[in-house]
């Protein structure tokens, strides 16, 4: 039984697929346009791998997805493709509204018309789960009680603006159609491998380049962080046991400000990487802030843990600490991301295997 995973040469996605081949054995077609976020060197280990399959294609590519589809004949689509990163989406709108909707769009209907035609009981076995984030809900107040799964929806920025559009289509494709949709709503993933333009990996790159740590405003907004191999294991259990039609919401219980994200890695590094110079917190900035900068997201999620049994396994100092190392031991990755030398191996990966 095959599931097709959508964006698998991203972040999330990539530590999704080894997780799923790991713990399921079950086959995995990842479709990915390889944008400046797709790096197959994520899946470097995977070459080779009779249970893997890379196909480089955009999800806007109705005739391709549906030929995925026929080919393939998925028993689920693991929705993980997007334009992902806020600033980019304040400075340049359009891939976020192309990718987030327009993509979305496409794949649900290839989708429809996919499982429309499967027999009895692989239709009623079919999923469809969209990936989504906390940030549709919008902006906490300090005093606010955290997000749940009966929150409006109140974007604030293109990316989650786009992202709120996508799972509306989602619902819709469920109440109007019988699509057997899924949508998990997460909140801040930090872990290996995460591309160095979002707050966690640019401070440890910036650190060990003795380079200043941007700090957005005056460094208090919230976030809710969570170890993405927790968000993987919870999405592989929403699939296996999540009702169609539901919302699941994801968090690590671990809500802290951006300057104490900042000071805590500051601190770590001191400990594991002490250098000459002083304290890394020497080296925080403040910098402007963000246009529309949301205040605090925090998540309530006690439905996926009552439902569904999920739990994190990491704090944020365990999986932080974990993190840390993995960027230590792995400063050519972190190089050859930021020289862009991993596009290069994308491309001729990408000529050699066509
Ligand atoms: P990412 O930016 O690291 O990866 C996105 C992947 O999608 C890339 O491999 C890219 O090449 C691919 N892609 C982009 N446009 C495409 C297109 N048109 N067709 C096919 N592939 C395309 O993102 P991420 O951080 O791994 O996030 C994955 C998903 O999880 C996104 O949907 C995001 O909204 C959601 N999410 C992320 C977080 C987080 O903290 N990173 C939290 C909650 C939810
Ligand atoms: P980011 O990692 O971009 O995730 P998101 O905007 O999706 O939450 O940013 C996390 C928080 O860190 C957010 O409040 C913006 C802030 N931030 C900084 O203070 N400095 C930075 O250089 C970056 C990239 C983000």
């Amino acid at each position: 039984m095959t599931i097709l995973v959508t964006g698998g040469a991203g972040f999330i996605g990539s530590h999704f697929i080894l997780d799923w081949l790991l713990e399921t054995g079950e086959p995995v077609i990842n479709l990915d346009a390889l944008t400046y976020a797709g790096n197959l060197e994520n899946l470097a280990v995977l070459q080779g791998n009779a249970l893997y399959d890379f196909v480089c294609g955009d999800i806007q590519d109705r005739r391709l997805v549906d030929r995925l589809l026929v080919e393939h004949a998925p028993r689920a689509i693991v929705h993980f493709a997007a334009e992902s990163h806020v600033d980019r989406s304040i400075n340049r709108p359009q891939d976020f509204i192309q990718t987030n909707i327009v993509g979305t769009y496409t794949l649900l209907e290839a989708a429809r018309s996919y499982w429309s035609k499967l027999q009895y009981g692989a239709r009623s076995r079919f999923r469809f789960l969209q990936v989504s984030t906390d940030e549709v809900y919008g902006s906490l107040g300090a005093a606010d009680p955290a997000f749940s799964e009966a929150s409006l929806y109140q974007p604030n920025s293109p990316y989650s603006a786009s992202k709120a559009a996508a799972d509306h289509l989602v619902r819709a494709w469920h109440h109007t159609y019988g699509l057997p949709v899924l949508t998990t709503n997460c909140s801040n993933n930090y872990g290996p491998r995460q591309f160095p333009e979002k707050l966690i990996p640019l401070i440890i790159a910036n650190a060990m380049d003795r380079k200043p740590l941007p700090i957005y405003g005056d460094g208090m907004n919230v976030r809710d962080w969570l170890h993405v191999g927790d968000h993987c294991m919870a999405l592989r259990i929403v699939l296996e046991r999540g009702i169609a039609g539901q919302m699941y919401n994801i968090g690590g219980n671990s809500e802290m400000t951006n300057l104490a994200v900042v000071h805590n890695i500051c601190e770590l590094l001191d400990e594991m990487r002490p250098h000459a110079d002083g304290p890394y917190s020497n080296l925080i900035t403040f910098v402007q802030d963000r246009a529309g900068h949301d205040r605090r997201y925090a998540i309530d999620a006690r439905k996926i843990g009552r439902d569904l049994g999920w739990q994190p396994t990491e704090t944020f100092s365990s999986g932080m600490r974990k993190t840390l190392l993995w960027y230590l031991d792995h400063q050519e990755w972190v190089s050859d991301v930021k020289t862009g030398a991993y596009q290069q191996w994308t491309i001729r990966n990408s000529e050699a295997r066509a």
